[in-house]
C-alpha cells in the first residue's frame, strides 16, 4: 500500500486518525499521512547487510552474556562508529552528503521522525474525577442487582464460539452469580475443503445448541442460563434485532466483547473491521445500555490484548499507559487492537462509558490438562508443526526415496527463528476467564486496564527443550534476521523443488509470524491488578508447566491438529481430563509438574491412546 493507496481506505481508517507523525528536530506534527504498513516491525529492518549482520551479532552478545541492555548498548556504540566513519570518509572523497554514504555503506537510516498515539486532552485530575465517579456508579448498580448474596448478572457475551469464550461459557455455568449469558453468534458456512463450495449454513441457534454439547453443558441443569441470538459485530447495534435490542436494554447488566480477528497476517483492512469497528459497535451499543432509562446495565468489559504495547523492549509495558511503541507492532492485529483500546478509553473519558479492559498475554490451553476445545492457533500452530514433522520422520513405510524426502522436509521444518533468551508470555485460557468473569463483580476495576499475564515467562530455549522432552522433536533455533532473510527463502526454495509447495508455504507463513514473537526485546508485561482489583490468586499460573501440558495435549487429544471434529475433541478431552485428574491424586502435585517420563509410564498404564478411552476408570479415579 502506497500513500495514495490509502485514499483507497475510508478516511475512518487512515491510522492518522489516531497516530501522528512527529519531527524528532522540531517535535512539529508532520501533517502527511503515511500507509499503515509503516507502523510495523517489517517496514523497518532487514534492509541492509550490516543492518542483518549487526542484528546477528546481538543475537550472539545476548546469547554470551544473557545481557539485552549490553546488546543494546553496543548497537548504539556501532551505530556511532559507523556514522563517525561516514564522516571521515565523506571528508577524504570530497563532497559526499555523510548521511547518504552511512546509509549506503552500514545501512545506518536515522529516522528523522518518530510516532505518536493522538491523546485526548484531560487532565490528571479530570481523568481521576471522571474514573472516580464510574467506578461510584458501577458499584452502586452492581449492588443494586445483589439479592439473597447473589448478583444475579445478565451478560451478552460476544465470540462466544472461539477459544477465550468457549472458557467464558464453561465458567458462566458454573456461576451461581451469573443468571443468564446471552451469546451474540453469526452464521457459519461449512465449505467442501478443497472446492471451496458451501455445503452448509449453521444459524446461530444451531451454533448455540452444538456448543452446549461440546462443552458438556447441554444436559446439565445450567443450560437453562444460556441463550444464543444472531449478530455480527461489524454491523451496527452488532446486527441485533430490533425486538431482542428492546429485551436487551431492560435486563443486561453487563456485555462481555470478546470477539474479535486474532490472525497475525490479515491485511489492515480486515483487521480494521473485525477489531476496531467491532469494538466500536460493542461500545456504541453499551453506551445504548447504559443511558436506555431504567437499564440495569452495570460495565462493558473490553478484551484486548496485553501486546497492545507492540515492541516496547526498554521499559516495561504498564498496565495504565498506551504509548506507541519505539519498535512498532509486529503485525495489525496488534496495531488494531492497540486502536481498538484507545478508542474505549475514549469512550470513557468523553461519553461517560462505564468500561474495564482486559489484557491477555498469549493465551493457551487450560493450566490443568492444557484442553483447549480444538484451538489451533499461535503458539498450537508451531507446536502442531513440529510434531507432524516428527511423525514424518518415524515414517518407515513407503519407497527409500519418499521416506528420504520425508526426513528432509521434516528436519527443514523443525529449524524454527528464536533467540534462545527471548521471553514469551504464556496465560492459560482458566486464569484469563477467572479475570473476566472476576471483572463483572469488582466495580473498581472500571476505568482500569488490566493485563491477564504471567509473571514467569519461557524462553525460547525452554520451549526447545521442552519440547524435546515432550515431542521427542529436536528444535534448531535458528537466529531470527539470518532466519527471515537467508534460511527462510531458501528453505521455501528447496522445498517447493520436493514437490512441497504447501509446507514450504506454511512454514514461510509460520517463520515469518512468529519470528517476531521470538526475537531478543521482548515486551515485560506488568502485572498486579489482576491479584489487587480482580481478587485472582497471587500464585499466576506456571508458565512452564502449562506449556508442557499444551505439548502433551496437542500430541495426544489433537493428534497435532490432525483431528478436527468438534466432538470428537470434546469427547477425547472429557477423558483426557478425567486422566489428569487421576494423575493429580495419585502423584498429589500438577501433571504439569510430572517429568515427561513419569507422566509417559502413566500414561501408557492408563490410556489406550488408540480408542482414546481410560484402560481401568477405577484406577485412574482412585
Ligand atoms: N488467543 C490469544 O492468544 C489471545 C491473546 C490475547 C488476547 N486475545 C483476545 O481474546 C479475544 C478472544 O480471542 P480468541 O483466541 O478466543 O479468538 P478466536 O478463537 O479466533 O475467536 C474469535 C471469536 O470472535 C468471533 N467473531 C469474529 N468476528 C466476528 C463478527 N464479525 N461477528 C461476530 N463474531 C465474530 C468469532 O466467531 P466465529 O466463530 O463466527 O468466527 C469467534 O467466536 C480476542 O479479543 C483476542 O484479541 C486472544
Amino acid at each position: 500500500m502506497t500513500t495514495s493507496e490509502i485514499h483507497n481506505l475510508p478516511p475512518e481508517m487512515w491510522p492518522s486518525r489516531y497516530i501522528e507523525k512527529v519531527s524528532l528536530a522540531t517535535g512539529e506534527v508532520l501533517e502527511d499521512d503515511f500507509e499503515p504498513r509503516r507502523l510495523l516491525v517489517h517496514s523497518h529492518r532487514d534492509y541492509h547487510l550490516v543492518d542483518i549482520h549487526a542484528r546477528f551479532m546481538m543475537s550472539r552478545v545476548i546469547k554470551a552474556t544473557g545481557d539485552e541492555s549490553l546488546a543494546r548498548k553496543k548497537m548504539k556504540e556501532m551505530r556511532r562508529l559507523g556514522h563517525r566513519t561516514s564522516r571521515i570518509l565523506a571528508r577524504m572523497i570530497g563532497k559526499q552528503d555523510p548521511k547518504k554514504l552511512a546509509q549506503k555503506l552500514f545501512g545506518l537510516k536515522d529516522r528523522e521522525y518518530y510516532f505518536r498515539y493522538k491523546r485526548h486532552e484531560f487532565s490528571h485530575q479530570e481523568i481521576e474525577e471522571r474514573l472516580s465517579e464510574l467506578k461510584t456508579a458501577a458499584r452502586r448498580e452492581l449492588e443494586g442487582r445483589r439479592k439473597n448474596g447473589r448478583l444475579a448478572l445478565r451478560v451478552l457475551l460476544t465470540g462466544g464460539t472461539g477459544f477465550v469464550g468457549k472458557e467464558v461459557l464453561w465458567q458462566a455455568a458454573h456461576d451461581p452469580d451469573i443468571a443468564e449469558l446471552v451469546t451474540l453468534i453469526r452464521p457459519k458456512e461449512i465449505k467442501d475443503r478443497k472446492t471451496g463450495e458451501v455445503l452448509e449454513t449453521l444459524s446461530p441457534a444451531e451454533r448455540g445448541r452444538r456448543l452446549l454439547e461440546e462443552l458438556w453443558l447441554a444436559d446439565s441443569g445450567a443450560a437453562a442460563k444460556f441463550r444464543f441470538i444472531a449478530g455480527d459485530v461489524e454491523r451496527p447495534n452488532l446486527g441485533i434485532s430490533a425486538e431482542e435490542l428492546d429485551s436487551l436494554r431492560s435486563t443486561l447488566t453487563h456485555v462481555i466483547h470478546c470477539a474479535a480477528s486474532v490472525a497475525f497476517d490479515d491485511p489492515y483492512e480486515k483487521s480494521f473491521r473485525a477489531n476496531v469497528h467491532g469494538s466500536l459497535n460493542a461500545l456504541h451499543f453499551s453506551l445504548g445500555l447504559q443511558s436506555h432509562p431504567g437499564s440495569p446495565f452495570v460495565a462493558h468489559v473490553g478484551i484486548e490484548t496485553s501486546y497492545i504495547h507492540g515492541r516496547q523492549t526498554k521499559d516495561q509495558a504498564l498496565e495504565d499507559e498506551i504509548a506507541f511503541p519505539r519498535n512498532f507492532y509486529n503485525n495489525y492485529y496488534e496495531l488494531t487492537k492497540a486502536i481498538a483500546s484507545i478508542e474505549a478509553e475514549r469512550f470513557m473519558l468523553e461519553k461517560g462509558l462505564r468500561l474495564a479492559q482486559l489484557c491477555p498475554a498469549i493465551v493457551i490451553g487450560e493450566s490443568r490438562a492444557g484442553n483447549n476445545r480444538g484451538d489451533t492457533k499461535v503458539v498450537n500452530a508451531p507446536v502442531n508443526v513440529f510434531g507432524r514433522a516428527k511423525q514424518a520422520l518415524a515414517t518407515t513405510s513407503g519407497r527409500w526415496r519418499d521416506r528420504s524426502k520425508a526426513a528432509i522436509i521434516a528436519r527443514l521444518a523443525c529449524i524454527f527463528p528464536g533467540d534462545p533468551s527471548a521471553q514469551i508470555n504464556l496465560i492459560p485460557v482458566d486464569r484469563v476467564v477467572e479475570g473476566i468473569l472476576a471483572a463483572l463483580k469488582k466495580p473498581d476495576v472500571v476505568g482500569e486496564r488490566v493485563h491477564l499475564a504471567s509473571d514467569t515467562r519461557v524462553t525460547s530455549d525452554q520451549i526447545r527443550t521442552i519440547v524435546g522432552e515432550e515431542l521427542d522433536v529436536k528444535i534448531k533455533l535458528a537466529e531470527p534476521t539470518l532466519h527471515r532473510t537467508v534460511t527462510l527463502p531458501l528453505l521455501t526454495k528447496v522445498l517447493t523443488r520436493l514437490g512441497q509447495g504447501r509446507t514450504a508455504k506454511a512454514l514461510e507463513k509460520l517463520g515469518g509470524i512468529f519470528s517476531g514473537y521470538s526475537e531478543w526485546g521482548q515486551p515485560i508485561h506488568e502485572v498486579g491488578k489482576d491479584v489487587e482489583i480482580l481478587g485472582l490468586s497471587p500464585e499466576r499460573p506456571s508458565a512452564e508447566h502449562s506449556f508442557r501440558m499444551l505439548c502433551r495435549h496437542n500430541k495426544w487429544v489433537q493428534n497435532f491438529g490432525q483431528i478436527k471434529d468438534a466432538v470428537e475433541i470434546s469427547r477425547r478431552e472429557k477423558v483426557w481430563w478425567a486422566f489428569v485428574l487421576g494423575l493429580e491424586q495419585r502423584f498429589a502435585k500438577p501433571a504439569g509438574a510430572l517429568s515427561s517420563e513419569a507422566f509417559r509410564t502413566a500414561l501408557e498404564a492408563s490410556l489406550d491412546t488408540e480408542a482414546f478411552v481410560l484402560k481401568n476408570v477405577r484406577e485412574v479415579e482412585s
